[in-house]
């Protein structure tokens, strides 16, 4: 394994999942914003993950800066009769570089299966799109001890197929499904428990070398006034922000949280 600290191995990542949320033209306003305090930021990848209406408009206000557009959802296929769906193509041609993949409201809402989201993370690969792929037990299953069998599940399931040249371009994020929009945030110790598992699973599949550059995100109401104690967690390399990234103001707040613990 690597001396290395992990710090100077993985570049912490602060990406703001807007879900339903923003017009185009609101999009466009609070992505403005984020560019004038952090848009050549380097030492953070800043990643805005709009609706797709608001991707190609929000994509041309972060042309030359180095904050990065990411959606939030596509469908494996290249093309076809699949009604309502986006293709990793068409998102590319919007100059996506992330996509959301297996967020927990699109396993619960949407029925999304892991067998489903494994093919949209080989898929989204294919495409040189960097999956931000979401893990995380419900609630429920934190009480019944089985949180790391779930994150084992999900995290191998996505995974399946993914080469040792592909990995380090997969984001991970651990969300608990319970801290999600809850306001309720996992301990730094709970966070940095699941974190540190998920490494030892990428070790066992891909090797220490390789798992030592993966970047594992936090997600679940993480805020300002959380990030620090978050962010300096030794597996924890950034988060992805749902309620705090629609404000200019506590996203950027975040951004530089991960500058400080960079
Ligand atoms: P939250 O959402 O920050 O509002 O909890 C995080 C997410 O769902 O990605």
């Amino acid at each position: 394994m690597s001396t290395q600290s992990p710090h100077l191995i993985r570049k912490k990542v602060i990406a703001g999942n807007w879900k339903m949320n923003k017009t185009a033209a609101e999009g466009v306003a609070l992505a403005q914003e984020i560019v004038e305090a952090v848009g050549r930021e380097t030492l953070v990848d800043v990643v805005l993950c709009p609706p797709f209406t608001a991707l190609a408009s929000v994509g041309h206000e972060l042309e030359g800066q180095s904050v990065k557009l990411g959606a939030q959802n596509m469908h494996p296929q290249k093309n076809g009769a699949f009604t309502g769906e986006i293709s990793a193509e068409m998102l590319r041609t919007l100059y996506v570089t992330h996509v959301i993949l297996g967020h927990s409201e699109r396993r619960q809402y949407f029925a999304e299966t892991d067998a489903f989201i494994n093919q949209k993370v080989l898929a989204a690969l294919a495409s040189e799109l960097r999956p931000i792929l979401c893990v995380g037990e419900t609630l429920a299953e934190r009480e019944a001890g089985r949180t790391l069998d779930v994150v084992r599940a999900q995290t191998t399931a996505a995974l399946a197929g993914v080469k040792p040249e592909q990995i380090t371009t997969v984001i991970v994020a651990y969300e608990p499904v319970w801290a999600i929009g809850t306001g309720k945030v996992a301990t730094s110790e709970q966070a940095q428990e699941v974190h540190a598992f998920i490494r030892e699973l990428l070790t066992s599949l891909y090797g220490a070398a390789l798992a030592q550059k993966v970047r594992i995100l936090y997600g679940g109401s993480m805020k300002p006034s959380n990030a620090t104690e978050l962010l300096g967690q030794k597996d924890i390399d950034g988060g992805l922000i749902g309620g705090a990234a629609l404000e200019a103001r506590s996203f950027v707040e975040l951004v530089k949280a991960a500058m400080a613990a960079a």
